[in-house]
């Protein structure tokens, strides 16, 4: 038997548990940490309608491929299109999906060692009685170091790698469903005490008042970029995870729900984070730090906000490993399979690799900072090469294979499940891959190319 032999990979026990773990990849780091900042830099309102419009016309349309892709060809991104077609070309998709999965590793490895030490600090009780500049010195001090968010950041990935080796389907399954909803409610929570604060209003109004004077079209690429990494899309994740749905899964319900599910957290940290920006007289532009300088403001209003502040900053890490086990995933079935090497060996090569360049992105906020590309450091590089430019382009190669390459009767066999279920949109669907999709995404590639060319 081959050392990477697909029918040896663990399947799902349950319907739930794909829709779960899907969840658990979309929903992440990008949704409470990345939209919040990304949100501010572009002025609110204005971008997050665009944002919504993005994920609604082009997000779940390529989600909706790559649950096609993957439950026609029962295999991961590089064996999928291998089956679906002999056209070599297609194999450019998972090679570029593995580019961009190791440069997304790399940064939310930093970003995950932020939120492990937030949750020591959260268990030591250190926001309490801290002011708002305090705070915001305290995260500034923390992550420019250079050994503890290194040695977090080892600390994450080998707790990735660890999962991935040992099955990860089976523990995705049974933590995600307890501990997403669990998210959901503390995020509800802190929703309340943020928006009763005192300079909230101006929040609201900063996140739901629509400014278009503020947009640029660098704020159309983020928004765009935004709107794949949000949803683990255009780097084969989901192709993957497809394989392991059931006959009877709905394909269209589906990304419908993990879209909607997405886009709720996001919607919701951003509405406990601005109140909170606007209160405390922060900056919303602050970048990455923002929400590790905001947040504790809030726990410290809130009654029981020791025990919440431990919950959430738990619970970030854990959304952060159910979404960083997807991303490894990709590079370990690349390597596992092209190189006919072993699970284990690939994941321990893999994680190695990923910390190195990883380690790269955490010191370019303190040390490294003088190392840039205009103003770009590492860490704001690798973010802009994967989520601006990879992901938009492994989408657009998804939505034309499926809008133009395969064949019509496949598409409405796997969304109607061999005719199980009425098919409701499907024009409109061929309409947003064969056109739509591709025309935007390419629009936003050229300009990401542009930006990074011209700068
Ligand atoms: N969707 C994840 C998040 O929002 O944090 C990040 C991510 C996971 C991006 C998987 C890409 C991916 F393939």
């Amino acid at each position: 038997m081959a050392k990477n032999d697909l029918s040896k990979r663990d399947g799902f026990t349950s319907k739930f548990g794909i829709i779960a773990a899907a969840t658990g990849s979309a929903i992440g780091l990008g949704n409470i940490w990345k939209f919040p900042y990304i949100a501010g830099e572009n002025g609110g309102g204005a971008f997050i309608i665009i944002y919504l419009v993005f994920i609604i016309l082009i997000g779940v349309p390529v989600m909706m491929s790559e649950f096609i892709i993957g439950r026609k060809a029962k295999q991961n991104v590089f064996g999928a299109f291998k089956q679906l077609t002999s056209h070599g070309f297609w194999k450019i998709i998972g090679i570029m999906g593995v580019l961009a999965a190791f440069l997304i590793l790399s940064f939310y490895g930093t970003v995950a060692s932020w939120t492990i030490e937030y949750l020591i600090l959260a268990f030591k009780n250190s926001f309490s009685g801290k002011s708002a500049d305090e705070l915001a010195t305290m995260f500034d001090t923390f992550s420019q170091g250079a050994i503890k968010p290194v040695i977090w950041q080892i600390l994450f990935m080998a707790l990735t790698a660890y999962i991935v080796i040992g099955g990860i389907k089976k523990g995705i399954e049974k933590y995600t469903k307890i501990l997403m909803p669990m998210l959901l409610v503390i995020i509800i929570y802190l929703d309340i005490t943020a928006i009763t604060l005192k300079g909230g209003v101006e929040g609201f109004r900063f996140l739901f008042y629509p400014n278009f004077s503020l947009i640029t079209s660098e704020s159309i690429i983020d928004a765009l970029g935004h709107a794949f990494f949000t949803l683990s899309l255009g780097m084969g994740v989901l192709i993957t995870y497809a394989s392991y749905f059931q006959k009877d899964t709905n394909i269209t319900n589906t990304s419908i729900s993990v879209a909607g599910a997405d886009t709720i957290i996001a919607l919701l940290a951003g509405l406990a984070i601005f109140p909170a920006v606007f209160a405390f007289n922060a900056e919303p532009a602050a970048g990455p730090g923002l929400v590790f300088m905001t947040l504790p403001n809030i726990f410290e209003l809130m009654p029981g906000g020791y025990i919440f502040s431990i919950l959430f900053f738990l619970l970030l890490a854990v959304a952060a490993l159910t979404s960083s086990i997807s991303i490894m995933e990709v590079v370990v079935a690349f390597v596992s399979e092209e190189k006919n090497i072993s699970r284990k060996k690939a994941t321990i090569f893999t994680a190695i690799a990923i910390t190195i360049t990883g380690i790269l992105c955490t010191l370019s906020i303190g040390p490294l900072s003088h190392i840039k590309i205009a103003e770009y450091n590492i860490f704001d590089i690798f973010d802009i090469l994967a989520s601006n430019i990879l992901l938009p382009l492994g989408g657009m190669l998804i939505s034309i294979f499926i809008g133009w390459k395969m064949k019509k009767h496949i598409i409405t066999d796997e969304l109607s499940n061999y005719g199980t279920i009425q098919l409701k949109f499907v024009k409109l669907f061929i309409f947003l891959v064969r056109y739509l999709a591709p025309i935007a995404i390419s629009f936003v590639f050229v300009h990401g190319l542009w930006d990074i060319l011209i700068n």
